[in-house]
């Protein structure tokens, strides 16, 4: 059984973040979607909200399975038997912060590789961070992102 770990802060999760998942999920059995806890970085939504729009917007997934962890993502990879990290990439400019994070990874666990999707040309321009733009400033963001999300932010 092939698995694989998704991490990164979600903040919140969009329809790029989908596409990366359901194409690793061509690839691996089980995947497990890794919400960080960075008290270093400002979050929009508590790592518990994080969590619920991600549950709620996999639930139809029986082999994705949501977790959060403040420790790094190679060892939690190692703890629950995964082989791997996905990541996406979606611009040059992505690229030497993966180069960055890839070999820091390597430098602590040799055994979990990396693999790296590239975001289709519709998603490239989405981030967690363009998409709360465009919220607050009145642009309709549901065909950007879960409708979880969307609840999540009309409760705020
Ligand atoms: N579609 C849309 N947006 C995407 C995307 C995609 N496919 N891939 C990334 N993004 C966006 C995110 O929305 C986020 O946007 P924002 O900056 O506007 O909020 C941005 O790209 C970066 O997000 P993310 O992929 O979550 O990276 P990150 O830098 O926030 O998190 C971790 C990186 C959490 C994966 C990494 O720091 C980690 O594993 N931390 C745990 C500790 C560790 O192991 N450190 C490494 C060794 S020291």
């Amino acid at each position: 059984m092939k698995i694989a770990i998704y991490p990164g802060s979600f903040d919140p999760i969009t329809i790029g973040h989908i596409d990366i998942l359901k194409r690793a999920l061509n690839i691996f059995d089980e995947i497990i979607i890794l919400v960080a806890d960075n008290p270093h970085k400002k979050s929009r939504f508590s790592v518990q909200e994080r969590v619920e729009m991600i549950k709620e917007t996999v639930k139809e997934y029986h082999n994705v399975k949501v977790d959060y962890s403040s420790g790094l993502s190679v060892k939690y990879a190692k703890d629950h038997h995964a082989t791997h990290l996905i990541r996406g990439l979606r611009a040059v400019t992505d690229f030497e912060y993966e180069f960055q994070f890839s070999e820091a990874n390597e430098f602590i666990d040799k055994d979990i590789d990396i693999v790296f999707f590239m975001s289709h040309k519709e998603t490239t321009f989405i981030s967690s961070s363009t998409i709360d733009e465009l919220y607050q400033n009145g642009i309709d963001i549901s065909p950007l992102v879960p409708p979880s999300v969307i609840e999540h932010y009309k409760k705020r």
